[in-house]
């Protein structure tokens, strides 16, 4: 097979990388995806950064023997454990990966409360605290670890008591003063958006960046040739670590949207 026509391989820890292959096939409906998901791992934000590079860089090497020409890790926690590395070395193919949208959330607004939620293992990484050392003068910006919220999308939760009651505790300590701008530094949380500004109220914008990776894609994948010549659409599989049809079928609903 040629090369440009090969697919392009997206992975997350689970199934929240759906919400930036969503962007992906937005912006490139003609290229071919195999979307894995390593959900039997999930969660990875609570492990070590050698356990999150162990199980990346073990999945990143699938990808390549399922012949993929390029590879999005759509997960802030892999990224930030494994994307360096990765690049070092694999530099002849096009890696992407996500971190927390903090730049447009940080510019939204001057002198601005900036909530940043993501995973315990993201926010403790170098690579946030030197994102965040970046903006820090310009808002403030407060990190709000999230263990546990990734299981709820997982198991197909995505409304609901059970998700309110998580989510109220969670915002519970910084309610004091009003939150402008609330990034979802987890693949997963897209899913969940309506639940959160539910929660927050009113006046408060969500930011998060999967179409900004989905963009880095195309660009690095057009930069070096590789862009898919088809003009009919493209193909999407989904693989997951877990045995049974069970996962797949969550995941074309989270694909499709037809959770809500
Ligand atoms: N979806 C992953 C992320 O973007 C995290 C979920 C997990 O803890 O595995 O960080």
């Amino acid at each position: 097979m040629e090369e440009r026509e090969k697919p392009i391989g997206v992975f997350d820890s689970g199934l929240g990388g759906i919400s930036v292959l969503r962007e992906l096939v937005k912006i490139m409906p003609n290229e071919d995806y195999i979307y894995f998901g390593d959900s039997k791992n999930a969660p990875y934000g609570t492990k070590t950064s050698e356990e999150v590079w162990e199980l990346t860089s073990h999945t990143f090497r699938y990808l390549l023997k399922r012949g993929v020409k390029a590879v999005v890790i759509a997960c802030n926690t892999a990224t930030s454990a494994a994307v360096r590395r990765l690049r070092q070395e694999y530099p002849e193919i096009p890696i992407v990966g996500i971190e927390p949208a903090l730049k447009p959330a940080v510019l939204y607004r001057e002198n601005s409360r900036v909530v940043v939620m993501a995973t315990p293992m993201t926010l403790r990484r170098e690579k946030f605290r030197l994102l965040m050392a970046k903006y820090e003068d310009r808002a403030d910006i407060r990190p709000l670890p999230c263990p546990g919220l990734m299981e709820f999308i997982e198991k197909g939760i995505l409304t609901g008591p059970e998700l309110d009651g998580y989510l109220t505790d969670l915002f519970l300590p910084l309610r004091s003063e009003p939150i402008d701008s609330v990034v979802l530094g987890c693949t997963h949380y897209p899913f969940i958006r309506e639940e959160i500004l539910k929660v927050l109220g009113g006046g408060t914008v969500l930011f998060d960046g999967g179409e900004g990776t989905a963009r880095e894609l195309r660009r690095r994948v057009l930069l070096r040739g590789l862009g898919s010549e088809r003009t009919s659409e493209g193909r999407v599989a989904f693989e997951n670590s877990l045995p049974g049809e069970e996962m797949k079928r969550r995941a074309i609903r989270l694909f499709t949207g037809t959770y809500m």
